[in-house]
């Protein structure tokens, strides 16, 4: 629960996210994590519904939902391409929210993990015991 972003993932089923993805979403909300950012991926038959009932789920908290991606059936490729963009665009969020930390800044308990990039790799360095 230390990660910058959480990509959250399930199908729909019986008009609704799985209830393994239900729980998940109200944990996160529960313990209020340092994430600052959040996606969310879904699969339907015939109605997807799993999307919004997890945004509802984490509206309220302080997380940014970056974007979503509702697939009906098996994903194709446009899909794929959708999902990698939007793993892109939290990327680009978390390392813009890096950037606005300015030197002197105090440390808050929620931003004592952050991910940084070490030679192309993403890393995540713990500042201080959580
Ligand atoms: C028990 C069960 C309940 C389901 N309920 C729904 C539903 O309410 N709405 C819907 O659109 N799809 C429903 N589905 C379809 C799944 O969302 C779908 O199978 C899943 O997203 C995976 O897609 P795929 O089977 O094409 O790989 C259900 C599937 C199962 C097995």
């Amino acid at each position: 629960m230390d990660a910058s972003a959480i990509i959250l993932g399930a199908p729909t089923v019986l008009a609704g996210a799985h209830p393994l993805a239900v729980y998940t979403a109200h944990l996160i909300k529960a313990l209020r994590p340092p994430t600052r950012f959040a996606a969310v991926l879904s699969s339907y038959g015939w109605a997807g519904s799993a999307v919004k009932q997890i945004q509802e789920i984490l509206e309220t908290s302080k997380i940014e939902i970056v974007g979503a991606v509702e697939v009906n059936g098996p994903p194709r490729k446009e899909d794929i391409l959708d999902i990698v963009d939007l793993g892109r665009q939290i990327s680009k969020k978390i390392k813009e929210s890096l950037s606005a930390w300015k030197r002197g800044d105090a440390l808050t308990d929620r931003e004592c993990c952050i991910d940084t990039e070490l030679r192309g790799v993403t890393v995540q360095v713990l500042i201080a015991p959580c």
